[in-house]
């Protein structure tokens, strides 16, 4: 018999619902809410209203795409954390509730097994490219900078990670204080293709081992900045394509460092990245490049499955369901990986 999963993601501003058969992706819902621009953030309590009111939908709309009955699930897959922690809520109480009432099991999911694992969704008419174990992953978000060695589907560890802010962290609160909007990293993406990136320089970081730091660039930006538009105030308007391209090569900078680091220390040549930075062309491009030259293998996700979505939960539940795992019904949602 089949094993149909519907996973459910709602860890941050996007409440997804997506269903998978025997690993293949039959429909992959995503519901973002727009209610967060005027803040240039998201702003958590109105993230968790939103989800209330996107659930039943989404998730109803996930099962007609897939043409699946709700009868005919195996399981349910939440993303129990990291996260906000009202938003989790949304999705684990409706995980929990779904699965009583259809009595089937739920399996929790950590919000970044997803993203590494988003390679793995097979769908009909594409090549399966996936990487072999182990693998690295450079898993970049608003939440999250990591490297990750996934030495097979439900076993990985992270090798390095950020000390402070995440890389999403200073696209996003970068593009905000020059004013060019948020979110910020699409932007400042956008603005990079037309600007010089040798034009100026930003202090990088010298953190021991694989571990990051994006706190430090985000401030010598922030200074620069300032500084300059003390001379002129049209600094940024005359500039902003130049300074998106130089900063946006500074954090690629910093990433590439410590994978091409991580790569050399564990010999291993499966490259792969997840999460929402891993959009930015401008990685994108240096990634290969590097691979090309080192002599990696590079696995670049798909734009749909670079952000928050349903069918990497669903497929990181799917292994976890095959390994006989089962979440009990008094899991509660956790917010920090830590807690995990
Ligand atoms: O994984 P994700 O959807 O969720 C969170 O971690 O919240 O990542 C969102 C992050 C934001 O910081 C956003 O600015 C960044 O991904 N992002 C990008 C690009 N597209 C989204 N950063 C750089 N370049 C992009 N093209």
């Amino acid at each position: 018999m089949a094993d149909i999963i519907l996973g459910i993601e709602s860890s941050c501003d996007d409440t997804s619902a997506a269903v998978i058969k025997d690993g293949w992706l039959l429909s992959n819902v995503i519901a973002s809410q727009d209610v967060h621009k005027a803040y240039g953030g998201v702003v958590p309590e109105l993230a968790s209203r939103a989800h209330e009111q996107n659930i039943v939908p989404v998730v109803s709309e996930a099962l007609a795409r897939a043409g699946v009955s709700a009868g005919e699930l195996s399981a349910i897959a939440f993303t129990r954390g990291p996260g906000l922690l009202g938003s989790l809520l949304v999705g684990t109480s409706f995980a929990k509730a779904l699965s009583i009432s259809l009595d089937i099991p739920m399996v929790m999911v950590n919000h970044l097994h997803g993203h590494i694992l988003a390679g793995f969704v097979k769908e009909e008419g594409k090549p399966v490219v996936q990487p072999g174990f182990p693998y690295l992953c450079l898993l970049v978000s608003g939440g999250n900078s990591q490297i990750v060695k996934v030495n097979s589907p439900l076993d990985f560890e992270i090798l390095g990670q950020t000390i402070d802010d995440a890389v999403g962290e200073a696209f996003d609160k970068c593009s905000k204080m020059m004013g060019l909007g948020y979110p910020g990293g699409p932007v400042i993406d956008k603005l990079a293709k037309q600007g010089d990136p040798e034009r100026f320089k930003f202090a990088k970081p010298h953190i021991p081992g694989l571990d990051y730091s994006f706190s430090g660039i985000k401030t010598s930006l922030l200074y620069f900045v300032r500084d300059e538009i003390a001379k002129d105030p049209d600094f940024i308007g005359k500039n902003k394509e130049d300074i998106c391209a130089s900063f946006q090569k500074a954090l690629i900078d910093i990433l590439m460092d410590k994978l091409i680091k991580a790569a050399k220390q564990t010999g291993i040549r499966e490259i792969t990245i997840g999460g929402g930075v891993s959009a930015n062309s401008g990685l994108r491009t240096r990634i290969v490049e590097e691979g090309r030259r080192r002599g990696w293998n590079t696995y670049l996700p798909e734009f749909k499955f670079t952000t928050d979505n349903a069918a990497m939960i669903a497929i990181a539940g799917y292994y976890h369901y095959l390994a006989g795992e089962r979440t009990p019904l008094d899991v509660a949602p956790v917010s920090r990986m830590a807690d995990f």
